[in-house]
């Protein structure tokens, strides 16, 4: 038997639990803000509080006494969950606060990459309260630029010029605004080129990459409005993405080997759990947008499904530092996943309304994201309700079974109908071709 402790409440964690209960040695309790009902199911025993109540964290592990604990989300990583556990002779898939830093701060990630020489630092600065003129002649230098706060913020703290702002005056504003709040902003010369994730797993010494995935970050079709968590997302069948070379993929796990070993070499401590690298192809090559210290939401329900590789036995491996002794596989498949969100997501969300889920295809799997099951039915919170997912030999039928799937859950929701159709993904490989004529033409 293998007591596994998850902590995290949302679709990433119902994926990550129903992947652990593959192993039929399993048991499954888990710690979580709200009552997911996926989640519960799976789970012999839960206990419902925050990610910041680290002394009940700390009373349900020991009563439960876990062989691992599996830390789904960025808050208890950044609250030093893991510390605590290791504390206490729990080892986690996830790292401590300090290797967390790698997510939680920006300027820890740009720093450590400049610092030992690793590629795929767009140009930066890091700017605080007293070097505030220099952000200026930064701003001034560049043609056109990003904005960062540096630390946690859900991602929805970053703005891209030409998409949140326009002029170089309105970027020192933001930046001012974001001195506020935050110690350090970040300003980074706005890069061109498709966005890809490249989820990995390590144990501090091996590095091993999962299929690439495609996110979406705005809110409606057509790649309009409002940046959310990610709307929905796909992976193909070859294991690479329309636009991507399998060089492209090495190059980004080269990257991240190279981080693992820099973050070890900096802070004496080896980095176990999930490095999921935020890359882009550029007309220079792979840049590196940010690090998050744990699986992508939805990304991770493009991912898991298709592991054919005892996901208990891998987390068993990274924590031994075993990791480079296993073949890692992933059946040859496709995915979609869409995500349902209630009427106004992201900014003025409707909340506690009832859904109806009617007719599934059989072949769609659904995972439970921000819905609360109650006497008389499920209800939407404020946030990303539901991840549907197709799965199937290639792009085209995975998504017609994600798209059906959306379509079955009524209720004040919606979801973006344009996520793995020929069209958008069409735009994307435009996109890379016009950026690669470009570079023949310099
Ligand atoms: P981050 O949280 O750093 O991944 O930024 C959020 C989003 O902002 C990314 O997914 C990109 O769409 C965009 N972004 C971040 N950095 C850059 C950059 N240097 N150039 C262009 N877009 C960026
Ligand atoms: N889908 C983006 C993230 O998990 O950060």
């Amino acid at each position: 038997m293998m007591k596994v402790l998850l902590i995290g409440n949302g679709a990433r964690e119902h994926v990550i639990a129903e992947t652990l209960k593959k192993n039929k040695e399993t048991i499954l309790y888990s710690y979580l803000k709200s009552k997911n009902p996926g989640i519960i199911s799976l789970s012999e025993e839960f206990e419902v509080g925050n990610y910041n109540e680290l002394e009940k964290i700390e009373n349900y592990a020991k009563k439960i006494k876990p062989d691992f604990a599996f830390i789904g989300p960025e808050e208890p990583l950044n609250n030093r969950v893991v510390d605590l556990l290791q504390r206490i002779g729990i080892e986690s898939i996830g790292p401590t606060k300090s290797l967390a830093r790698l997510e939680s701060s920006k300027s820890f990630t740009r720093h450590l990459l400049k610092k030992y020489k690793i590629k795929g630092n767009p140009e930066f600065e890091i700017i605080d309260k007293n070097n505030i003129d220099r952000a200026e002649r930064f701003i001034k230098d560049l043609k056109l630029c990003v904005i960062k706060p540096d630390g946690l913020t859900g991602g929805k703290g970053v703005k891209v010029q030409g998409d949140h702002f326009t002029t170089k005056e309105e970027a020192l504003e933001y930046c001012n605004e974001v001195l506020q709040e935050h110690q350090r902003v970040i300003v980074e010369e706005k890069l061109d080129g498709e966005e890809f994730s490249l989820q990995c797993l390590t144990d501090g010494k091996t590095v091993a990459a999962m299929p690439p995935v495609q996110d979406h970050k705005r809110a409606y079709v057509g790649d309009t409005g409002p940046n959310t968590g990610g709307m929905g997302s796909y992976s193909c069948e070859n294991h690479l993405l329309p636009f991507l070379t399998k060089k492209d993929i090495d190059e980004g796990l080269r990257i991240t080997q190279k981080v693992a070993e820099a973050i070890h070499d900096e802070t004496g401590q080896f980095y176990k759990g999930i490095m999921y690298a935020g890359l882009m192809i550029t007309k220079d090559g792979v840049k590196l947008l940010e690090y998050n210290a744990r699986f992508g939401d939805p990304e991770a329900m493009n991912v898991l499904p298709l592991l054919e590789t005892d996901l208990v036995e891998l987390c068993t491996a990274i924590i031994h530092q075993s990791l480079h002794k296993i073949k890692i596989s992933f059946q040859n498949k496709a995915t979609v996943c869409k995500y349902i969100v209630p009427k106004g997501y992201p900014d003025n969300p409707v909340k506690n309304k009832k859904i109806e889920i009617e007719n599934i295809p059989q072949d769609a799997k659904l995972y439970y994201g921000a819905v609360d099951k109650m006497n008389d039915g499920l209800y939407i919170t404020a946030s990303r309700a539901i991840g549907c997912l197709g799965i199937s030999d290639s792009l085209v039928k995975a998504e017609k079974i994600a798209e059906k799937a959306a379509n079955s859950i009524k209720g004040p929701v919606f979801h973006r109908e344009d996520i793995g159709t020929r069209n958008l993904i069409d735009k994307r490989i435009m996109h890379i071709k016009k950026i690669h004529n470009l570079n023949q033409k310099i």
